[in-house]
């Protein structure tokens, strides 16, 4: 309940990809670049919709795909289009309007054709929605100068009078993404107080390819974004124009690439939080780039706990990061700066008041942190504000600049409707119990490398291995879910995958967006994906996922069967989630690997035991890009074993709320086949992440979480739900460089060959506990 899962990573041009046919795809016709004319609309709006819900109650008539304009919207820049965008949002009996936690039941997507709709009101946004424009002509929504409502697009609106509550809870707001839209809101009064985005969310969401066009009058009251807790997430390709704050935020943890801010007084106002990523940020004319409420140093006091920003450039704006509170040799708000490239900024840190921590001016700020600082097997705390050792970035993983590389999500809006071929279409069912497994190989072994494999909306039972080649552009619907089951997934002491992605050697593109992977209980011995697939030279990133993501819960693994505290065999859900193989390289991108602690159906969110054994297992030798979390597996939720080149970005984990009842790695054997990390008597807890025998690996921001004992909480308040969470394997390993490393209810932050090097108690920064950096 407290947080969850998030993994991620990056890209470059919206819809432009670069075609390779995959050596292992057998198909004649290689796909090629996109045949779409320029006055094609977006492949999306005319493609066959024939996506269904599996376990809706009313499956043949529940509607995924809804295009406003078939629900009256005009988007002809004058009729007011709000009624009909609510109705095209929430008909068909969806999940929102506060009598509904959650709901898998009920997804769309909520699809604008290019053009002008004008708001006067609040757009709700109801659970598991998907609201996406033209992504070759983004919509633009209109606020109208008379708009009346909390935000133009609001994830989880305040109930009117109902002190304080709120339609969702906000650590628990799973399942959202918006794209391609502008939002405008100059005709509103400068003075008003006029929010685009409400974006109070949780894992599983993104924002991505968003404008937001604000007041640049002085004084003004806009601002993009506010968000004021949840635990995310994922957002990327925005651009904030205007406002008194570009955004205004505060979350346990959150990853934003690629963040554009003009003209607006405060580029980025943080609340608080546990832990940031901040990966490519440009900010233009502001008075200040980041202003940040700091100082709280206890559970009662959170604020800003730390900032980690990577390839920043600032420009014209008197400061660049401004806290509230001097931390004064306490660590009161951390902060990592990493390739910082500033023009014509005065103060490069300050604090309210006037104090400079840094002078700035035009200059570049290689690597610089303020916190507590740490090498080796050494617990003595260095507080710090200067420069920090640099993180050794491996030439693989950045760009022609110097920078860490970066893929948006493709969207494929250059490709017309004939290049992509349904699923549905080519007989699979999608309906949760028909064994789809031949339909879908036969599809991928047709058409992988010729045409983009559009998922249908729907869940596609699978009993055995589904084999995809190199080449393969495999393409969800509001996640389509592959659901594997059956007795080829039984035996944890002989697993078997689920998808393969690529057979051992093998080069191509490989893109895989908006899907979800699952299993059917039980399914002990299921590893959900294989990856073995790797960039051919001169293509980075061409082999990655996109907002997609592992679930454990469902199908036969429900409240009902599945109670907090029962210890059923049935509800054993995968031996292991993600396996990159050594050959393997990977780009993956807004990826929640969750095994879950709660039902998402059950009216009441009522708290599961469902057993996954391990979360994420690297062996690749890379590169490999990962910005993403991984919660409650047994045995660990990260582990990169001879594993080489990683940039990984915000990485949050949770330790299953269970535990130690059964101890690590109960229900589950370890097996040394897979490297599995040893447990003990007193390590007898699932570690967030374990380093063995890795070089070049960068962890840039962390939060390692564990909130419960047998899900009890008292273990909280003094850190002691476990002792020991991010395990090094040795000092002396070849530049694993750590930044940013927050933690929850564990004794020690960090490790070295199992004994606790750092403690929590040394870095107390509000609710959670922060290092800012470590290095051998
Ligand atoms: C969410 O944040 C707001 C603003 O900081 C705060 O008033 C509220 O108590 C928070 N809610 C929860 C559930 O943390
Ligand atoms: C960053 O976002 C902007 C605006 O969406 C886009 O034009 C640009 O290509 C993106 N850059 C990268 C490296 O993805």
């Amino acid at each position: 309940m407290f947080s969850k899962i998030y993994l991620l990573l990056l890209s470059t041009v919206l819809g432009l990809t670069t075609q390779v046919s995959g050596l292992g795809s057998s198909c004649s016709a290689p796909l090629g670049g996109g045949t779409a004319s320029p006055s094609d609309p977006f492949w999306m709006e005319t493609i066959t919709h024939q996506g269904t819900s599996a376990f809706n109650s009313n499956p043949s008539s529940y509607q995924v795909f809804r295009n406003v304009k078939d629900f009256g919207a005009k988007g002809d820049g004058v009729t007011d289009d709000t009624a009909a965008i609510n109705s095209a949002m929430s008909s068909g009996g969806r999940c929102g309007g506060g009598s509904c936690a959650s709901s898998t039941l009920t997804p769309a997507i909520v699809y604008f054709p290019s053009g002008t709709y004008v708001v006067s009101s609040a757009i709700d946004m109801y659970y598991y929605t998907q609201m996406i424009g033209d992504a070759k002509n983004p919509p633009t929504l209109l606020a109208s100068s008379g708009f009346s409502g909390f935000a133009v697009i609001d994830a989880d609106p305040y109930v009117p009078n109902g002190y304080g509550a709120q339609w969702y809870t906000n650590q628990d707001n799973f399942y959202r993404s918006i794209r391609n839209l502008v939002i405008d809101l100059r005709q509103m009064p400068a003075t008003t107080s006029a929010i685009g985005l409400h974006w109070q969310v949780s894992q599983a969401t993104s924002l991505m390819n968003i404008v937001v066009e604000m007041s640049t009058a002085s004084g003004n009251s806009h601002q993009g974004m506010f968000m004021e807790n949840g635990s995310g997430g994922f957002m990327d390709d925005l651009v904030f124009n205007g406002g008194q704050y570009g955004i205004q935020i505060g979350n346990q943890q959150f990853t934003v690439r690629n963040l554009t801010i003009n003209n607006a007084q405060t580029a980025v106002s943080g609340i608080w939080n546990w832990g940031w990523t901040f990966q490519g940020v440009t900010i233009n004319n502001c008075q200040v780039g980041f202003a940040l409420a700091t100082g709280g140093t206890s559970q009662a006091d959170q604020t800003v706990g730390s900032e980690a920003i990577i390839d920043a450039v600032v420009t014209n704006t008197p400061i660049f990061i401004q806290s509230s509170v001097a931390s004064n040799g306490k660590l009161a708000g951390s902060l990592v700066l990493n390739n910082i490239q500033l023009n014509n900024v005065p103060t490069a840190v300050g604090v309210t008041g006037g104090a400079v921590v840094l002078n700035g001016g035009t200059t570049t700020i290689a690597s610089w942190g303020q916190g507590n600082v740490f090498s080796g097997t050494s617990g003595n705390v260095a507080f710090t504000q200067g420069n920090i050792p640099a993180a050794n970035k491996a030439s693989s993983l950045l760009d022609s600049s110097g920078r860490v590389f970066q893929k948006t999500h493709p969207q494929y809006a250059a490709y017309a409707t004939s290049q992509f071929v349904s699923v549905k279409s080519s007989g699979a069912k999608g309906d949760g119990h028909t064994d789809d497994t031949t339909v879908i190989q036969n599809v991928i072994n047709e058409y992988a490398g010729c045409k983009i494999i559009f998922f249908d909306a729907g869940t596609y039972y699978v009993t055995n291995t589904i084999t995809v080649p190199a080449g393969a552009q495999i393409v969800g619907e509001a996640w389509s879910v592959i659901l594997a089951g059956g007795s080829a997934f039984s035996n944890q002491d002989s697993p078997t995958v689920v998808f393969q992605a690529g057979t051992t050697g093998s080069q191509g593109v490989f893109e895989v967006t908006d899907m979800i992977f699952s299993t059917a209980g039980a399914a002990p011995g299921a590893i959900m994906i294989e990856w073995n697939v790797h960039d051919p030279s001169g293509q980075q990133g061409a082999a990655g996922m996109w907002d997609t993501h592992l679930r454990s819960v469902g199908t036969n693994m429900q409240s009902g069967q599945c109670p907090a505290g029962s210890e059923n065999a049935a509800c054993q859900a995968a031996f292991l989630g993600i396996h990159l193989t050594s050959g393997s390289s990977a780009y993956f991108e807004g990826t929640w690997v969750w095994t879950a602690d709660h039902d998402l159906d059950s009216s009441t969110s009522t708290q599961t035991s469902i057993f996954t054994g391990r979360g994420i297992l690297s062996q690749s030798a890379g590169p490999v890009w990962l910005i993403g979390t991984s919660e409650h597996a047994a045995l660990y939720q990260y582990n990169l074993a001879g594993a080489q080149d990683h940039w990984i970005g915000f990485a949050q984990t949770e330790t299953p709320y269970y535990q130690p009842t059964p101890a690590a790695p109960a229900p589950f054997f370890t097996d040394s086949a897979y490297n599995d990390p040893t447990f003990s008597s007193s390590i007898n807890t699932a570690w967030g992440m374990y380093i063995e025998t890795s070089q070049n690996i960068v962890l840039f921001g962390a939060g390692f979480y564990n909130f419960f004992q047998n899900y009890g909480q008292s273990c909280l308040t003094s850190n002691s739900c476990q002792t020991q969470i991010f395990n090094i394997d040795s000092a002396s390993a070849a530049s694993v460089g750590v930044y940013s490393v927050s933690t929850i209810g564990s004794t020690y932050q960090l490790s070295v060959a199992q004994n606790g090097v750092v403690t929590a108690s040394s870095n107390l920064d509000g609710y959670q506990d922060t290092l800012t950096a470590w290095s051998t």
